[in-house]
């Protein structure tokens, strides 16, 4: 409700372990994700399904905590930015962060017991910005990156 990110996100905790308590969720959020996109599942079928399914908990815990946190970046994502920036270990492309969080949504809508409308735009503003860290330090690490300056992050 109060649109600043950082403050209160207990309904998207909520919503969150709601899901979670249903068997089904991470199941069907990593169906949704490998069909959304063929390089998602170039780059996670390399693991058991059950690996999977821990990393997308990972990711979406990651970014619960990062909103928490307000702007500043917190633990988890620092991690995130380790993992996937280009020079990490599992180097992921920008243009697929939007397809998690859409994969992500559409299983939450179908999943969460109690699901209300209202809790789309708090899902989307506890997402932001982790998405946003993510993207900027993406952009701001890239080898001789079209932005410039030199990131200190
Ligand atoms: C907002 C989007 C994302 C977030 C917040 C996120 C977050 C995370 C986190 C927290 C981990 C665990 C890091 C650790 O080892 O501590 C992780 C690992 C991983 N993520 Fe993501 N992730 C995102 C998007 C993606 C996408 C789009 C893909 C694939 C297309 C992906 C593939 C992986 C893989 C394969 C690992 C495992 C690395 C390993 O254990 O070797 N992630 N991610």
């Amino acid at each position: 409700m109060t649109g600043d990110p950082g403050v209160n996100n207990l309904d998207v905790r909520q919503s969150y372990q709601r899901c979670r308590s249903e068997g089904a969720f991470l199941g069907r959020f990593l169906a949704r994700f490998l069909s959304s996109d063929k390089r998602v599942d170039a780059t996670l079928g390399r693991y058991t399904k059950a690996r999977q399914e821990v990393i997308l908990d990972q990711s979406v815990r990651a970014v619960i905590q990062q909103s928490r946190s307000g702007s500043a970046p917190a633990d988890g994502i620092h991690r995130v930015v380790q993992v996937h920036s280009p020079h990490g270990d599992v180097p992921i492309d920008p243009s697929l962060y939007p397809i998690w969080v859409e994969s992500l949504i559409a299983t939450i809508k179908e999943t969460d017991p109690e699901w209300v409308a209202a809790l789309e735009p708090e899902w989307r503003a506890a997402i932001a910005p982790a998405v946003d860290v993510l993207m900027e330090l993406h952009m701001a690490g890239r080898p001789g990156g079209d932005r410039g300056g030199a990131s200190r992050v």
